[in-house]
């Protein structure tokens, strides 16, 4: 019987169980996107997981999308990342890189020259986004042109390399959470009449464009894939998230990737969908707890169990939840950016 402490194989690495730590955005980095020095001992603090998955990173300038978020586009922010892993690997973890686009989440102020956000369609997010001086409107994206795209799939491809050059074990392309390669998949989003827009097969073109040069860049056994169907955030509403999806898993599942990570949102079962389509290693996440993770290996519906919000307040969650014992909740005041408080202060139990 598959237990969450059994070891196993993903792409190129042996890892210790099959307790992923989800990638969680906590904004602790400086204006020019370099990690402060407190990530590598948030991090580090962390390592029992079998795979830490980061933080989303921004992988170019007109990435960005939020204050005080990291980036993988300059060698200042590599350098940084490079302690990171350095203080993980020394702590005997391992860990990924999670590599995102932010597409029309950002706003000008957050890129080169004040630029408009790019995405697939002119159409803006409703509500706003946090900014140092108080809360802003989201803004119209300018469309990016079809001869654009490819270099927007390059963007990642070199920022998976520079992960890579920093030591990071692999990483994870994040096509989920309404960002960039997730608008391209959203019918309700994406209104393009070129090959990137319309059926099923031309919205996931971006996405697998993405894969195919990040996998060229850093081999394909160090590459995974995020997707959360239907998740409310970011105006996200894949209406036809039944026909997308599953056509998605079956043409991912071709590429040989190291995993698929589906986070289960909004009403779809992405799980029961996609697991049974998906030849390699699957990794479910969103809502877990010990016993529904355990629960979910026994019956064959995943190989790997992703924990987010318990990561945060218990550093050490593989060795708590072996023991059953109780979690520690996490103070969601000082989730997001402000200093060491909340961050690197939830004692090992
Ligand atoms: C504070 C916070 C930040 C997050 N940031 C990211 C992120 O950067 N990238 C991502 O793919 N998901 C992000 N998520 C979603 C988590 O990866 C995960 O899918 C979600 O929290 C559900 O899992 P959980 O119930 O175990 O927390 C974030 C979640 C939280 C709570």
């Amino acid at each position: 019987m598959t237990s969450l402490f059994d070891p196993i194989r993903v792409g190129a690495l042996d890892l210790s169980s099959r307790i992923f730590m989800a990638p969680m955005t906590r904004s602790r980095a400086d204006a020019d996107g370099v990690p402060l020095d407190m990530v590598a001992e948030y991090y580090a603090q962390r390592a029992s997981a079998g795979l830490i998955l980061s933080e989303a990173i921004f992988v170019s300038p007109m990435a960005k999308g939020y204050v005080r978020t990291p980036g993988l586009a300059t060698d200042a922010q590599a350098a940084g990342w490079r302690r990171v892993v350095e203080a993980v690997h020394a702590a005997g973890g391992r860990i990924f890189a999670q590599l995102y686009h932010t597409g029309r989440v950002a706003l000008p102020e957050f890129l080169p020259g004040g630029a408009l956000p790019v995405a697939p369609s002119a159409i803006a997010i409703k509500g706003q986004n946090k900014t140092d001086s108080g809360p802003k409107d989201f803004v119209v994206p300018r469309a990016l042109e079809t001869d654009e795209i490819g270099g927007v799939a390059g963007e990642f491809a070199s920022a998976a390399l520079r992960a890579r050059e920093a030591g990071f074990d692999g990483v994870e392309i994040h096509a989920a959470s309404g960002y960039l390669i997730h608008q391209f998949l959203d019918a309700s989003i994406n209104q393009r009449t070129d090959i990137y827009g319309g059926s099923v097969e031309n919205r996931a073109r971006f996405l697998l464009l993405v894969a195919d040069r990040v996998a060229e860049a850093v081999g394909r056994d160090r590459v995974g894939v995020k997707l959360s169907p239907r998740i409310k955030f970011n105006d996200v509403e894949d209406p036809d998230a039944e026909a997308l999806y599953p056509y998605v898993a079956r043409e991912l599942s071709g590429r040989g990737l190291a995993y698929l990570h589906g986070a289960k949102q909004g009403g779809y079962e992405v799980h029961q969908e996609l697991r049974p389509l998906y030849k390699g290693v699957y990794a479910a996440g969103a809502g877990f707890t010990g016993e529904t993770g355990q629960a979910l290996l026994e019956s064959g519906g995943a190989d790997v169990i992703v924990y987010g919000k318990p990561f945060i307040a218990n550093p050490d969650l593989p060795a708590r939840l072996r023991r059953k014992a109780e979690l520690a909740q996490p103070d969601f005041a000082t989730v997001y950016g402000g200093g060491a408080k909340g961050y690197v202060d939830y004692p090992a139990a």
